[in-house]
């Protein structure tokens, strides 16, 4: 973790606690993260729950924000079951995860949706979380690198918008709910192959750019990732639905941070 890049810790609810079970989640969420001020910490509950969840954490006072974990990139119309990103802001949004794998596989997102996902963020002032990664074909291909890059190049124009308040993802779809996390060592590989990217594009952005790993994180394998240079913290699916394991990521994160600061 690299002390200039302050570690955030994501929740990627999916499809789970989109009602009042969902507010208590935050809120646990926010009790059990009080102490570990040296890590971001953010939810992402289903839409259903986004204005009532950001509401509770306003009234604790709570750091934690909110991510959608999706949007629409126009701004309103005939658009049967979408919402955009600017009713997302108003309520109460302040990221989105925008190209999940789950979306990108389940629901075909293209790079080309995803560029235009990133923009209408953007332009709402969401701040974006740009989820990339091989399949298990890919990586047993040898093409891990190329289909990240590829990916990140589709992003970068709007990445490069969004300054240094953009965050990508790194989830190597084969490590997703799987259980089968990839080695700190071969996360490290892509997340460098990823900054440098940004770096030809821009050195500034490639400095400041968060890189989360995601993918089966959970409190037993977390330190071993956060302590890789390049990864500077994790979006978490199936651990951050159970708060204990969730907090002690964060603290873990918030922990090497302060050990980078003070060297
Ligand atoms: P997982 O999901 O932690 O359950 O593997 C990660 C994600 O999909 O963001």
């Amino acid at each position: 973790m690299d002390p200039l890049r302050r570690p955030l810790i994501a929740g990627n609810w999916k499809m789970n606690a989109g009602g009042s079970d969902g507010c208590d989640l935050a809120i646990a969420v926010a009790r059990a993260t009080t102490d570990f001020a040296d890590a971001d910490v953010i939810v992402a509950p289903p839409f259903t729950a986004i204005a009532a969840v950001t509401n509770e954490l306003y009234n604790k006072k709570s750091d934690v924000a909110v991510a959608a974990q999706n949007l629409h990139w126009e701004e309103s119309g005939a658009f049967t079951g979408e919402v955009s990103a600017a009713m997302l802001r108003v309520a109460g949004a302040t990221w989105a995860i925008i190209g999940h794998s789950e979306r990108r596989q389940l629901f075909h997102e293209t790079d080309d949706a995803v560029a235009k996902k990133i923009a209408a963020a953007n332009a709402a002032g969401l701040k974006p979380i740009v989820c990339v990664g091989e399949t298990l074909s890919e990586r047993e291909a040898g093409e891990t690198l190329a289909v990240v890059e590829r990916q990140v190049q589709a992003a970068i124009v709007e990445l490069g918008r969004a300054g240094g308040e953009g965050v990508i993802a790194y989830e190597p779809v084969w490590a997703i709910g799987t259980g089968k996390v990839a080695s700190p060592e071969d996360a490290q590989a892509v997340h460098a192959a990823i900054r440098q990217v940004l770096a030809d594009a821009n050195a500034e952005l490639a400095l400041t750019t968060r890189i989360l790993y995601g993918g089966s994180v959970k409190a037993n394998n977390a330190e071993g990732l956060f302590g890789q240079r390049d990864i500077d913290g994790a979006l978490v699916g199936g651990a951050a639905l159970e708060v204990e394991g969730f907090a002690k990521i964060v603290e873990i994160a918030a922990k090497l941070a302060r050990q980078g600061k003070t060297g």
